[in-house]
């Protein structure tokens, strides 16, 4: 978005023409964009204007999941929203800063601002930096927008050049993004440079770098404590912590709608205990398994891992635990297709989940050659968890222990 863009939005009648651009696109037909610019067209606004107000108020309707309410209020860019925190997740980061005596951040790369607008509504003031011109001025309409003014000074400068004398802390989360776009796991193309963030931690001992949940551990600066993060079992981001930030090595924090947060510790490096399948599997949050806290997570479920190198963990009784779900194993069976067929026939299958860690098969193109009934209302769902035990290749039957076997659609125990 050009700077006037955001300047014409921000305007009483850019204001009116956001509120009118809402309202058409809740309207039936306002996802057709023919009939939604002419609704705007015909209520008086002019066209460049209308077409901005329509991109705006799309990603404002978009960003909801990741902003809330607050997102009817703020500015975005498409890259600018895809790459933003959520709310939940830059909140939890901001109360440990503020909890941790941060009073005064630099955010290295601000984007719209949803790290830095979380940080302000801590409490904490921000020196927000961004290289590019249109995402500074909207990351500052957006402390405006938000009432955050006061605490947020945005500056539009290359990171790499600020001086970060007077902070008492710093957050950095680079673009990944190649110079098309598209999303980059090699830090090497991280932008600000990898080597700039990872220098950071010289410059300002309080620093946290948020990386890609893929990140190499190698990369992992000497005495950091790693954290992955996932919402709703969507593993979202992991965050470095450094200095005295840093807590124990390893951390995987769960953050689920409507339950209060949970975090699992460990080195990563715990011994793993291996033994046969047992009557419950667990299937660990992803969160746990890219901390490669696995093994710290089988020990709170007295569980051991069918194969080392292959993240389900088995136990004799089901535990109530949120670092993973948990199945119940009917029938453990050596993978051959006829086997499998015949044993769903027979169970009267007709609804199948499949999992899969440690196996080859693709799970769509199995589910059409098993060829399961299709019954109306009727049959039985199950679950399918395709692995290796042992070495050998298995197939494991069972339900999840909160919803055991039986008619499709019967209420869960
Ligand atoms: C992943 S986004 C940050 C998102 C932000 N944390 C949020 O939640 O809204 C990274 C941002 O860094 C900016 N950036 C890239 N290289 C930079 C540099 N050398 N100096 C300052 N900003 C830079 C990009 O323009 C992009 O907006």
């Amino acid at each position: 978005m050009h700077p006037d863009e955001l300047a014409a939005l921000r305007s009483p009648a850019g204001a009116a023409a956001l509120t009118a651009a809402a309202q058409v696109l809740a309207a039936p037909g306002g996802d057709d964009p023919l009939t939604a610019a002419t609704a705007l067209r015909t209520a008086g606004v002019p066209a460049p204007l209308a077409t901005a107000a329509l991109t705006q108020a799309a990603l404002r309707a978009r960003a909801v999941g990741k902003f809330g309410p607050a997102a009817a209020r703020m500015f975005f860019t498409r890259a600018g929203l895809e790459q933003a925190t959520r709310a939940v997740v830059a909140d939890r980061r901001a109360a440990r800063l503020r909890a941790a005596g941060v009073r005064h951040l630099a955010d290295l790369g601000c984007g719209v601002g949803a790290d830095t607008l979380a940080a302000a509504r801590a409490g904490i003031r921000v020196y927000a930096v961004e290289a590019d011109p249109a995402t500074a001025a909207i990351a500052a309409a957006n402390a405006e927008a938000t009432g955050l003014a006061d605490l947020v000074t945005v500056v539009c400068a290359d990171a790499t050049d600020v001086d970060l004398t007077g902070v008492d802390a710093a957050f950095c989360d680079p673009a990944r993004r190649s110079g098309t776009g598209r999303r980059t796991f090699d830090p090497d193309s991280y932008s600000p440079s990898w080597d700039f963030v990872r220098s950071l931690v010289a410059r300002v001992p309080r620093t946290v770098l948020k990386v890609a949940p893929g990140i190499d551990h190698a990369l992992i600066p000497p005495g950091a404590e790693a954290e992955w993060v996932s919402v709703d079992r969507d593993v979202v981001e992991a965050a470095f912590w450094c200095g005295p930030l840093a807590g124990p090595p390893r951390r995987a924090t769960l953050l689920r709608s409507g339950r209060p947060a949970t975090g699992l510790v460990g080195d990563g490096g715990e011994p793993v205990a291996v033994g046969p399948v047992r009557r419950y599997l667990y299937d660990p949050d992803g969160a746990v398994v890219r901390a490669h806290l696995v093994a710290a997570f089988a020990a709170t479920v007295s569980g051991t891992l069918g194969d080392e190198s292959i993240a389900y963990v088995y136990a004799d009784t089901p535990t109530d635990t949120p670092y993973g779900r948990c199945l119940e194993i009917t029938d453990v069976l050596p993978f051959s297709l006829k086997r499998l067929r015949a044993v769903l026939r027979e169970r009267g299958v007709t609804r199948l989940e499949i999992l899969k860690r440690g196996s080859p098969l693709d799970p769509a193109q199995l589910r059409r050659d098993l060829r399961l009934r299709t019954a109306a209302g009727a049959g039985v769902a199950a679950s399918l968890v395709l692995t290796r035990v042992a070495g050998a290749p298995t197939a494991l039957l069972g339900h999840p222990v909160s919803a055991p076997p039986g008619p499709v659609g019967a209420p869960a125990r």
